[in-house]
Protein backbone atom coordinates (compact mmCIF):
# COMPACT_ATOMS: atom_id res chain seq x y z
CA UNK A 1 0.00 0.00 0.00
CA UNK A 2 1.58 3.40 -0.63
CA UNK A 3 2.38 5.08 2.05
CA UNK A 4 1.08 9.53 1.93
CA UNK A 5 1.68 12.08 4.10
CA UNK A 6 -1.42 14.60 5.43
CA UNK A 7 -1.93 17.52 7.13
CA UNK A 8 -4.48 16.41 10.55
CA UNK A 9 -3.81 19.67 12.94
CA UNK A 10 -2.99 23.25 12.14
CA UNK A 11 -1.83 26.14 14.65
CA UNK A 12 -0.47 29.22 15.31
CA UNK A 13 0.42 32.26 17.15
CA UNK A 14 0.87 35.91 17.07
CA UNK A 15 2.59 38.07 19.88
CA UNK A 16 0.20 40.36 21.64
CA UNK A 17 1.79 43.93 20.12
CA UNK A 18 0.00 44.86 17.49
CA UNK A 19 1.49 47.75 15.39
CA UNK A 20 -0.81 49.47 12.98
CA UNK A 21 0.62 51.47 10.31
CA UNK A 22 -0.62 54.17 12.46
CA UNK A 23 1.74 53.18 15.09
CA UNK A 24 4.69 52.92 13.14
CA UNK A 25 3.92 56.17 10.99
CA UNK A 26 4.37 57.26 14.56
CA UNK A 27 7.41 55.26 16.10
CA UNK A 28 9.84 56.59 12.66
CA UNK A 29 8.69 59.56 12.71
CA UNK A 30 10.43 59.64 16.22
CA UNK A 31 13.17 58.93 14.58
CA UNK A 32 13.08 61.24 11.77
CA UNK A 33 11.80 58.62 8.84
CA UNK A 34 9.08 59.60 7.26
CA UNK A 35 6.15 57.21 6.06
CA UNK A 36 2.06 57.02 5.54
CA UNK A 37 -0.34 54.72 6.24
CA UNK A 38 -1.82 55.29 2.11
CA UNK A 39 1.92 54.08 0.81
CA UNK A 40 2.16 50.81 2.89
CA UNK A 41 -0.80 50.02 2.47
CA UNK A 42 -1.23 51.14 -1.29
CA UNK A 43 2.42 49.28 -2.10
CA UNK A 44 1.72 46.44 -0.05
CA UNK A 45 -1.71 45.65 0.97
CA UNK A 46 -0.28 45.43 4.96
CA UNK A 47 -1.66 47.46 7.14
CA UNK A 48 -0.88 46.10 10.63
CA UNK A 49 1.73 43.49 12.20
CA UNK A 50 2.82 41.85 15.62
CA UNK A 51 6.03 42.96 17.12
CA UNK A 52 7.17 40.19 19.57
CA UNK A 53 8.65 41.43 23.20
CA UNK A 54 12.29 41.53 23.10
CA UNK A 55 12.51 38.09 24.88
CA UNK A 56 10.53 36.45 22.89
CA UNK A 57 12.39 33.91 20.48
CA UNK A 58 11.58 32.15 17.53
CA UNK A 59 10.93 28.99 19.58
CA UNK A 60 8.52 30.53 21.74
CA UNK A 61 6.33 31.64 19.05
CA UNK A 62 6.54 28.13 17.88
CA UNK A 63 6.19 26.58 20.69
CA UNK A 64 2.64 28.31 21.09
CA UNK A 65 1.69 27.72 17.37
CA UNK A 66 3.24 23.31 17.81
CA UNK A 67 0.92 23.22 20.80
CA UNK A 68 -2.31 24.68 19.11
CA UNK A 69 -1.57 22.03 15.98
CA UNK A 70 -1.26 19.15 18.53
CA UNK A 71 -4.41 20.00 19.92
CA UNK A 72 -6.66 20.20 16.71
CA UNK A 73 -4.66 17.03 15.46
CA UNK A 74 -5.89 14.85 18.97
CA UNK A 75 -2.09 14.66 19.75
CA UNK A 76 0.27 14.70 22.65
CA UNK A 77 3.66 15.97 22.37
CA UNK A 78 4.98 12.35 22.86
CA UNK A 79 3.17 10.79 19.84
CA UNK A 80 5.61 13.00 17.40
CA UNK A 81 8.48 11.64 16.11
CA UNK A 82 10.26 14.33 14.07
CA UNK A 83 10.05 18.16 14.15
CA UNK A 84 11.09 20.85 11.90
CA UNK A 85 11.41 24.15 11.61
CA UNK A 86 11.50 26.80 9.19
CA UNK A 87 13.26 30.01 10.22
CA UNK A 88 15.95 32.78 9.67
CA UNK A 89 15.42 34.30 12.84
CA UNK A 90 16.69 30.97 15.23
CA UNK A 91 16.99 31.69 18.72
CA UNK A 92 20.63 30.78 19.03
CA UNK A 93 23.33 30.49 16.19
CA UNK A 94 23.46 26.63 17.45
CA UNK A 95 22.06 24.67 18.72
CA UNK A 96 18.78 25.00 16.24
CA UNK A 97 15.35 26.16 16.83
CA UNK A 98 13.75 22.71 16.79
CA UNK A 99 16.13 21.37 19.59
CA UNK A 100 15.35 24.16 22.09
CA UNK A 101 11.34 23.83 20.95
CA UNK A 102 11.30 20.24 21.28
CA UNK A 103 12.50 20.80 24.92
CA UNK A 104 10.30 23.31 25.67
CA UNK A 105 7.20 20.88 24.34
CA UNK A 106 8.57 18.12 26.23
CA UNK A 107 8.69 15.96 22.80
CA UNK A 108 12.52 14.91 23.35
CA UNK A 109 14.40 11.98 21.91
CA UNK A 110 13.06 12.45 18.65
CA UNK A 111 14.59 14.02 15.10
CA UNK A 112 14.52 17.68 15.28
CA UNK A 113 16.04 20.20 12.81
CA UNK A 114 16.05 23.46 11.50
CA UNK A 115 15.56 24.45 7.74
CA UNK A 116 16.95 27.79 6.43
CA UNK A 117 14.90 28.79 3.08
CA UNK A 118 14.24 32.70 4.30
CA UNK A 119 10.18 32.71 3.03
CA UNK A 120 10.22 29.54 1.05
CA UNK A 121 11.33 27.67 4.60
CA UNK A 122 7.89 26.35 5.57
CA UNK A 123 7.91 24.86 2.04
CA UNK A 124 11.10 23.38 2.00
CA UNK A 125 9.95 22.04 5.88
CA UNK A 126 6.80 20.50 4.27
CA UNK A 127 8.12 18.97 1.36
CA UNK A 128 11.53 17.24 3.65
CA UNK A 129 8.56 15.97 6.27
CA UNK A 130 6.91 14.71 3.19
CA UNK A 131 9.25 12.79 2.12
CA UNK A 132 10.26 11.22 5.50
CA UNK A 133 6.88 10.17 6.48
CA UNK A 134 6.83 8.51 2.95
CA UNK A 135 10.19 6.47 3.30
CA UNK A 136 9.32 5.49 6.96
CA UNK A 137 11.86 7.29 8.66
CA UNK A 138 8.68 9.48 10.16
CA UNK A 139 4.76 8.66 11.35
CA UNK A 140 4.06 11.84 13.07
CA UNK A 141 5.62 14.93 12.33
CA UNK A 142 5.38 18.50 13.51
CA UNK A 143 6.27 20.98 10.61
CA UNK A 144 6.87 25.18 11.85
CA UNK A 145 7.93 28.22 11.05
CA UNK A 146 8.38 30.69 13.81
CA UNK A 147 9.72 34.01 12.95
CA UNK A 148 11.16 36.93 15.00
CA UNK A 149 11.80 39.01 11.71
CA UNK A 150 11.29 42.81 13.93
CA UNK A 151 15.36 41.61 15.23
CA UNK A 152 16.80 41.85 11.26
CA UNK A 153 14.96 45.27 10.95
CA UNK A 154 16.51 48.58 10.35
CA UNK A 155 14.24 51.03 11.81
CA UNK A 156 15.94 53.56 9.76
CA UNK A 157 15.26 51.85 6.36
CA UNK A 158 11.77 52.57 5.17
CA UNK A 159 11.86 50.51 2.29
CA UNK A 160 11.68 47.16 4.48
CA UNK A 161 11.13 47.77 7.63
CA UNK A 162 7.49 49.03 7.36
CA UNK A 163 7.35 45.58 5.32
CA UNK A 164 7.65 42.82 8.24
CA UNK A 165 6.29 41.10 11.07
CA UNK A 166 6.21 38.56 13.57
CA UNK A 167 4.55 35.41 14.04
CA UNK A 168 4.68 31.87 13.77
CA UNK A 169 2.52 28.61 12.67
CA UNK A 170 2.45 25.03 12.39
CA UNK A 171 0.53 21.54 11.20
CA UNK A 172 1.01 18.18 12.47
CA UNK A 173 1.79 15.97 9.32
CA UNK A 174 0.93 12.52 9.61
CA UNK A 175 0.92 9.31 7.83
CA UNK A 176 -1.89 7.87 5.75
CA UNK A 177 -3.16 5.86 3.39
CA UNK A 178 -4.49 8.55 1.23
CA UNK A 179 -3.08 11.66 0.05
CA UNK A 180 -2.20 14.23 1.53
CA UNK A 181 0.58 15.62 -0.45
CA UNK A 182 -0.17 15.43 -4.24
CA UNK A 183 3.22 16.91 -5.07
CA UNK A 184 5.79 19.25 -4.24
CA UNK A 185 8.36 21.76 -6.40
CA UNK A 186 11.58 23.08 -4.73
CA UNK A 187 14.15 25.55 -6.44
CA UNK A 188 17.06 27.54 -5.37
CA UNK A 189 19.48 29.83 -7.70
CA UNK A 190 21.89 31.42 -5.58
CA UNK A 191 23.43 33.99 -8.09
CA UNK A 192 20.58 36.33 -6.40
CA UNK A 193 21.71 36.04 -2.26
CA UNK A 194 22.58 39.95 -2.94
CA UNK A 195 18.82 40.86 -3.41
CA UNK A 196 17.45 40.10 -0.32
CA UNK A 197 19.96 39.28 2.61
CA UNK A 198 21.29 39.75 6.29
CA UNK A 199 24.98 40.30 5.53
CA UNK A 200 26.21 39.86 8.82
CA UNK A 201 27.57 37.11 10.42
CA UNK A 202 29.27 36.03 14.12
CA UNK A 203 33.21 36.00 14.33
CA UNK A 204 36.02 35.90 17.15
CA UNK A 205 33.05 37.13 19.82
CA UNK A 206 31.52 39.98 17.68
CA UNK A 207 29.15 40.24 14.57
CA UNK A 208 30.77 41.56 11.63
CA UNK A 209 28.80 42.93 8.76
CA UNK A 210 25.70 44.23 8.59
CA UNK A 211 23.13 41.93 10.47
CA UNK A 212 19.98 43.98 9.08
CA UNK A 213 17.63 43.04 6.14
CA UNK A 214 18.92 44.51 2.90
CA UNK A 215 16.46 44.44 0.21
CA UNK A 216 16.32 45.44 -3.56
CA UNK A 217 12.81 45.43 -3.71
CA UNK A 218 12.08 45.61 -7.07
CA UNK A 219 14.53 42.70 -8.27
CA UNK A 220 12.26 40.81 -5.53
CA UNK A 221 9.26 41.90 -7.22
CA UNK A 222 9.87 40.81 -10.62
CA UNK A 223 11.87 37.79 -9.63
CA UNK A 224 8.76 36.43 -7.61
CA UNK A 225 5.95 37.30 -9.69
CA UNK A 226 7.73 34.71 -12.58
CA UNK A 227 8.94 32.22 -10.26
CA UNK A 228 5.51 32.09 -8.59
CA UNK A 229 3.82 31.13 -11.71
CA UNK A 230 6.48 28.85 -12.89
CA UNK A 231 6.20 26.65 -9.35
CA UNK A 232 2.77 26.69 -9.74
CA UNK A 233 2.35 25.26 -13.02
CA UNK A 234 5.27 22.47 -12.26
CA UNK A 235 3.51 20.85 -9.44
CA UNK A 236 0.19 21.19 -11.13
CA UNK A 237 2.10 19.11 -13.81
CA UNK A 238 3.61 16.59 -11.36
CA UNK A 239 0.48 15.87 -9.45
CA UNK A 240 -1.68 15.67 -13.06
CA UNK A 241 -4.14 18.34 -12.00
CA UNK A 242 -4.88 22.01 -13.37
CA UNK A 243 -5.23 25.04 -11.91
CA UNK A 244 -9.26 24.79 -11.91
CA UNK A 245 -9.06 22.02 -9.60
CA UNK A 246 -7.40 24.20 -6.83
CA UNK A 247 -9.88 25.30 -3.88
CA UNK A 248 -7.54 27.61 -2.24
CA UNK A 249 -4.44 29.53 -3.01
CA UNK A 250 -2.08 30.12 0.27
CA UNK A 251 1.16 31.72 -1.40
CA UNK A 252 3.88 33.47 0.82
CA UNK A 253 2.16 36.77 2.37
CA UNK A 254 4.44 39.56 1.89
CA UNK A 255 2.79 41.84 -0.69
CA UNK A 256 -1.20 41.81 -1.60
CA UNK A 257 0.32 43.05 -4.96
CA UNK A 258 2.72 40.12 -5.69
CA UNK A 259 -0.13 37.89 -4.85
CA UNK A 260 -2.83 39.54 -7.31
CA UNK A 261 0.30 39.46 -10.24
CA UNK A 262 0.21 35.46 -9.45
CA UNK A 263 -3.76 35.09 -9.51
CA UNK A 264 -3.82 36.86 -12.86
CA UNK A 265 -0.74 34.94 -14.50
CA UNK A 266 -2.36 31.83 -13.19
CA UNK A 267 -5.99 33.08 -13.90
CA UNK A 268 -7.49 31.70 -10.37
CA UNK A 269 -10.51 33.92 -8.83
CA UNK A 270 -8.83 36.38 -6.29
CA UNK A 271 -11.86 35.20 -3.99
CA UNK A 272 -9.66 31.76 -3.54
CA UNK A 273 -6.84 33.24 -2.42
CA UNK A 274 -6.14 33.34 1.31
CA UNK A 275 -4.62 36.71 2.37
CA UNK A 276 -3.49 37.57 5.98
CA UNK A 277 -0.77 39.38 5.11
CA UNK A 278 -3.04 43.04 5.50
CA UNK A 279 -3.09 41.62 9.46
CA UNK A 280 0.22 39.76 9.78
CA UNK A 281 2.47 41.56 7.31
CA UNK A 282 5.80 39.22 6.04
CA UNK A 283 6.09 36.94 8.42
CA UNK A 284 8.92 35.18 5.74
CA UNK A 285 8.71 31.01 6.72
CA UNK A 286 5.42 31.78 9.35
CA UNK A 287 3.28 33.14 6.90
CA UNK A 288 2.19 29.95 4.87
CA UNK A 289 1.55 27.88 8.06
CA UNK A 290 -0.25 31.16 9.71
CA UNK A 291 -2.39 31.58 6.90
CA UNK A 292 -3.64 28.46 6.63
CA UNK A 293 -4.60 28.09 10.26
CA UNK A 294 -6.42 31.40 9.92
CA UNK A 295 -8.14 29.61 6.66
CA UNK A 296 -8.66 26.41 8.19
CA UNK A 297 -10.10 28.31 11.78
CA UNK A 298 -12.04 30.91 10.14
CA UNK A 299 -13.99 27.36 8.12
CA UNK A 300 -12.69 28.60 4.74
CA UNK A 301 -10.85 25.57 4.31
CA UNK A 302 -12.70 22.26 4.06
CA UNK A 303 -11.51 19.11 4.57
CA UNK A 304 -10.85 17.23 1.08
CA UNK A 305 -10.19 20.47 -0.51
CA UNK A 306 -7.50 20.83 -2.76
CA UNK A 307 -5.11 23.64 -1.47
CA UNK A 308 -2.03 24.84 -3.31
CA UNK A 309 0.76 26.59 -0.98
CA UNK A 310 3.51 28.33 -2.23
CA UNK A 311 6.58 29.75 -1.17
CA UNK A 312 9.32 32.57 -2.26
CA UNK A 313 12.10 34.54 -0.39
CA UNK A 314 15.82 34.94 -0.02
CA UNK A 315 18.49 32.78 -1.36
CA UNK A 316 16.68 33.41 -3.82
CA UNK A 317 14.33 30.19 -3.02
CA UNK A 318 10.93 29.34 -3.76
CA UNK A 319 8.60 26.29 -4.28
CA UNK A 320 4.92 24.90 -3.96
CA UNK A 321 3.00 21.58 -2.27
CA UNK A 322 -0.44 21.14 -3.85
CA UNK A 323 -2.42 18.72 -0.96
CA UNK A 324 -5.57 17.37 -0.38
CA UNK A 325 -6.16 18.89 2.96
N1 LIG B 1 7.05 55.15 2.89
C1 LIG B 1 7.00 56.17 1.99
N2 LIG B 1 7.73 56.18 0.87
C2 LIG B 1 8.52 55.14 0.64
C3 LIG B 1 8.64 54.05 1.53
C4 LIG B 1 7.86 54.10 2.70
N3 LIG B 1 7.87 53.10 3.62
N4 LIG B 1 9.52 53.19 1.03
C5 LIG B 1 9.96 53.68 -0.13
N5 LIG B 1 9.37 54.87 -0.37
C6 LIG B 1 9.54 55.75 -1.52
C7 LIG B 1 10.90 55.60 -2.15
O1 LIG B 1 11.85 56.39 -1.47
C8 LIG B 1 10.64 56.11 -3.56
O2 LIG B 1 10.63 57.51 -3.52
P1 LIG B 1 11.24 58.33 -4.77
O3 LIG B 1 10.42 57.93 -5.95
O4 LIG B 1 11.04 59.74 -4.32
O5 LIG B 1 12.67 57.88 -4.86
C9 LIG B 1 9.21 55.63 -3.83
O6 LIG B 1 8.63 55.35 -2.54
C10 LIG B 1 9.14 54.41 -4.69
O7 LIG B 1 10.06 53.46 -4.17
P2 LIG B 1 10.21 52.04 -4.85
O8 LIG B 1 11.21 51.23 -4.13
O9 LIG B 1 10.38 52.24 -6.33
O10 LIG B 1 8.76 51.47 -4.60
P3 LIG B 1 8.08 50.20 -5.21
O11 LIG B 1 6.88 50.56 -5.97
O12 LIG B 1 9.07 49.29 -5.86
O13 LIG B 1 7.57 49.47 -3.91
C11 LIG B 1 8.14 47.63 -2.48
C12 LIG B 1 8.51 49.03 -2.93
C13 LIG B 1 6.77 47.67 -1.82
C14 LIG B 1 9.17 47.16 -1.48
C15 LIG B 1 8.09 46.72 -3.72
O14 LIG B 1 9.27 46.83 -4.48
C16 LIG B 1 7.89 45.29 -3.35
O15 LIG B 1 6.83 44.92 -2.90
N6 LIG B 1 8.90 44.44 -3.57
C17 LIG B 1 8.82 43.07 -3.16
C18 LIG B 1 9.25 43.04 -1.75
C19 LIG B 1 8.87 41.76 -1.10
O16 LIG B 1 7.78 41.30 -1.25
N7 LIG B 1 9.81 41.24 -0.36
C20 LIG B 1 9.64 40.09 0.35
C21 LIG B 1 9.54 38.87 -0.56
S1 LIG B 1 10.63 37.66 -0.16
C22 LIG B 1 10.51 37.53 1.45
O17 LIG B 1 9.41 37.51 1.90
C23 LIG B 1 11.69 37.55 2.32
Amino acid sequence: MTRYSRITGTGSFLPPDLVSNADLVERLAKQGVETSDEWIAGRTGIRVRHFAEPDVCSSDLGLQAAQRALQAAGLSPQDIDLIIVATSTPDMVFPSTACILQNKLGANGCPAFDVQAVCSGFIYALTVADAMIKTGAASRALVIGAEVFSRLLDFKDRTTCVLFGDGAGAVVLEASDTPGILASDLHADGQHVGILCVPGHVSGGLVTGEPMLRMDGQAVFRLAVGVLEETARAVLAKAGKTAADIDWLIPHQANLRIMHGTAKRLKISMEKMIVTVDQHGNTSAASIPLALDFAVRSGKVQKGQTLMLEGVGGGFTWGSVLLTY
